[in-house]
């Protein structure tokens, strides 16, 4: 998804974060040096309410517990007021556009607005209409992004792995309808990871031309090979189409990660998954559960990688003079 305007403001700092895609390495891995400060057990935790005085408004379209949770913390903990809209029992529900939401909530004086949504664009329209001092996140946007989801997985891997340069990244599952898989290979590949892979059946492949410099297995023992880490997402079938991929048992039978099968990757590969995991399906319990397993680690990196982003950019608004 390529955004046909800027989410950086003039001095090249977040304004916005709809998505990773065309960001740089230098913005990247300061959000996650950053993230890493905000980690409870840093020495160098940030002034003690950096959002002190801001309201954050988080605006939830779909069902979400981690990154929903991990939000509302981290705009908490850093001094903001969260407002939190359940927005499948708000006006949103009666007809009531989200621009029209939107400007409702501003007239309140929201500082920032978090928002999932499963239709696409709606972040970018946000964006456009937002006042001069306001910040729109993305907590989700329909298949297209989950930026937040997308650095926290790349924080996990450098805290794990140490680097990215000679990472071999197995992403495996329903890759077509996963806006996770989409903002992995946008931090891996601006990260430097050299070797990302996407590993579906045919029918949970995303269509040529996406995934630009990825490798394409239809095998999961043949994509597993070799992989210094391992990412098994979910079937999402509340997001319609791929109706022809197996199910249940028989999805576990091909394309379930099993202790066997993890064998195949690098001695000290991880396991990662974003949540919510269908335990049986495309992840065995005991992997889940196993050592090379890194799943609660990426919880706990959430909260600290949405400190960073909301910090970011309050920091840059200040340097705007707002
Ligand atoms: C994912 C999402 O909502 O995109 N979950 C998450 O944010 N941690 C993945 C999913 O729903 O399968």
């Amino acid at each position: 998804m390529k955004l046909p305007f800027s989410q950086l403001d003039a001095n090249g700092r977040l304004r916005h974060l709809i998505t990773l895609e065309g960001l740089g390495r230098d913005l990247l891995e300061e959000l996650l040096d950053r993230a890493g400060d905000c980690q409870p057990n840093s020495a160098q935790r940030p002034v003690p309410a950096p959002l002190a005085g801001w309201t954050v408004a988080h605006l939830f379209a779909e069902p979400s517990t981690r990154t929903r949770a991990s939000f509302e913390l981290a705009s908490v903990r850093l001094g903001a007021y969260a407002l939190n809209l359940d927005m499948m029992l708000s006006s949103r529900a009666k007809g009531e556009t989200i621009g029209d939401t939107l400007q409702t909530l501003e007239s309140m004086q929201i500082d920032a607005f978090v928002i999932r949504d499963a239709e696409a664009g709606v972040l970018e329209r946000a964006a456009r209409q937002a006042a001069p001092e306001v910040s729109i996140v993305s907590g989700g946007e329909a298949h297209l992004s989950h930026p937040t989801q997308g650095l926290l997985d790349a924080l996990t891997i450098r805290q794990c792995k140490g680097r990215f340069d000679d990472l071999v990244v197995a992403i495996a599952g329903d890759i077509r309808r996963s806006r996770v898989a989409r903002s992995a290979h946008h931090a891996l590949a601006i990260l430097g990871a050299p070797e990302i892979r996407i590993i579906a059946p045919a029918e949970l492949m995303p269509a040529a031309g996406e995934f630009p410099g990825a490798r394409r297995f239809d095998s999961l023992d043949d994509g597993l090979t070799g992989a210094d880490v391992v990412m098994m997402l979910r079937v999402q079938r509340e997001r319609g189409g791929g109706a022809a991929a197996p199910d249940g048992d028989d999805y576990h039978r091909d394309w379930g990660l099993t202790a066997a099968r993890l064998r195949r990757a690098s001695p000290g590969a991880i396991v990662m998954h974003p949540g919510p995991m269908n335990r049986g399906v495309e992840i065995a319990s005991d992997v889940a559960d196993g050592p090379q397993s890194v799943i609660f680690r990426q919880v706990a990196n959430g909260v600290a990688v949405r400190m960073a982003v909301l910090t970011h950019l309050a920091e840059a608004r200040r340097a705007r003079g707002r």
